[in-house]
């Protein structure tokens, strides 16, 4: 979409190289980043006609809600190096879209700040388990009090990828003021980005041990393979996301078109499978809803458009793939995401 290149290039002309490079950036070669945007584009779509179906809606119904698109804000860490507003801005795009903001661990901003940004918005929470224990629990205990409806346990990070880019790019300075916040409620934490390695081990145990601190439904996210979907449904997660986290973690692995179908049919329709990585428009939507997902997040899109233009840029990026998704679902012949079939698709040969 020409809206997502202009605000890519305003982004990559106004940020410093270091935190473009960061955004930007996937691990190794980058293949696996390049793979997961030519990976939709490899299916073709299979429209019908004269279905007699008036233009399509973009609603769906995800865990308990009632959400106005299938399109969700992905957890993104340190957005107020994009942005002042940083995950304020996102968080209330995401309200007034009727769609799911995702806050990351790795944030700007407290999770209170950000609920009291959008008190009525669907807002979820991602998870990163770090060395202390009693520390996480701490911000689990905090999350229902704020509204927030789910955990999301994103498993594909036990230590960093190899971020080539992103060391090229240079270290990561946070202006004066920004700050990962603790999520603990008591102010600024530390003013400079932490060790990324030292997360605790995880393991299938966990899924139980944070819903039990937090309250809270757990989807588990950053899964590619149907035996391990198996596992996530075993150990009793609401949802799960395939994802390989943008690329930005073992580059070479599959991309997320192609594991998406695998998971689907392993989780046979036990809980919701949602996907995220290289989704550039509503066609790849479709894509994906046809593979089976019942939603998609997006993370560079509408981090280009914070960069560029605030919260107004996140909106007009969710706008445009919501509208591009109607528009999507109308030329092929169905009225809503939940009418769309593996028949609407056909891979290239
Ligand atoms: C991410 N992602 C991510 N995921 C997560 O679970 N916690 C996090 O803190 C982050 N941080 C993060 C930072 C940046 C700069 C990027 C680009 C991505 C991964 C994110 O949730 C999502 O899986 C991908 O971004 C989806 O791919 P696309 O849409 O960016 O291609
Ligand atoms: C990243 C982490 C923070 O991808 O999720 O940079």
């Amino acid at each position: 979409m020409d809206l997502l290149r202009t605000l890519h290039d305003s982004a990559r002309a106004e940020l410093p190289e270091a935190v473009y490079d960061y955004f930007a950036g996937g691990a190794g070669d980058e293949q696996t980043l390049g793979d997961n945007e030519r990976a939709w584009r490899a299916l073709w779509l299979v429209p019908r006609v004269l279905t007699g179906v008036p233009a399509a809606t973009t609603g769906i119904e995800l865990l308990g809600r009632r959400l106005r698109t299938p399109v969700l804000l992905a957890p993104a860490a340190t957005q107020r190096l994009l942005h002042p507003d940083g995950e304020l801005a996102a968080m209330r795009a995401a309200a007034a879209a009727g769609s799911v903001f995702v806050l990351s661990t790795r944030a700007t901003a407290d999770l209170a700040e950000v609920a009291d940004a959008a008190p009525g918005g669907a807002r979820w929470f991602q998870l990163y388990v770090g060395p202390d224990r009693a520390h996480v629990e701490a911000q689990l205990a905090r999350l229902r009090e704020h509204g927030y409806e789910q955990v999301v346990l994103t498993v594909d990070f036990p230590v960093a990828g190899r971020r080539e880019r992103e060391r090229r790019g240079g270290p990561l300075v946070f202006p004066p003021g920004v700050a990962l916040a603790t999520h603990l409620g008591h102010g600024a934490g530390p003013a400079a980005k932490p060790p990324v390695g030292g997360w605790r081990a995880l393991s299938w145990e966990d899924v139980a041990w944070v819903r039990e601190a937090s309250g809270l439904p757990v989807i588990v996210k950053g899964l590619l393979s149907g035996a391990d979907a198996r596992l996530a449904v075993a150990a009793g997660a609401s949802a799960v996301v395939v994802s390989n986290h943008g690329g930005r973690q073992l580059d070479g692995v599959l991309p997320t078109a192609v594991a998406l179908p695998d998971v689907v049919a392993a989780v046979d329709g036990a809980v919701p499978v949602l996907v995220d990585g290289g989704i550039r428009d509503g066609g790849d939507v479709v894509r994906a809803l046809a593979l089976g997902a019942r939603a998609v997040l997006i993370g560079r899109p509408y981090l280009w458009g914070l960069a560029a233009a605030g919260g107004p840029g996140v909106a007009q990026v969710l706008d445009a793939f919501t509208q591009d998704t109607a528009r999507a679902l109308t030329l092929l012949g169905v009225a809503g995401p939940e009418d769309v079939r593996a028949a609407h698709v056909r891979p290239r040969r």
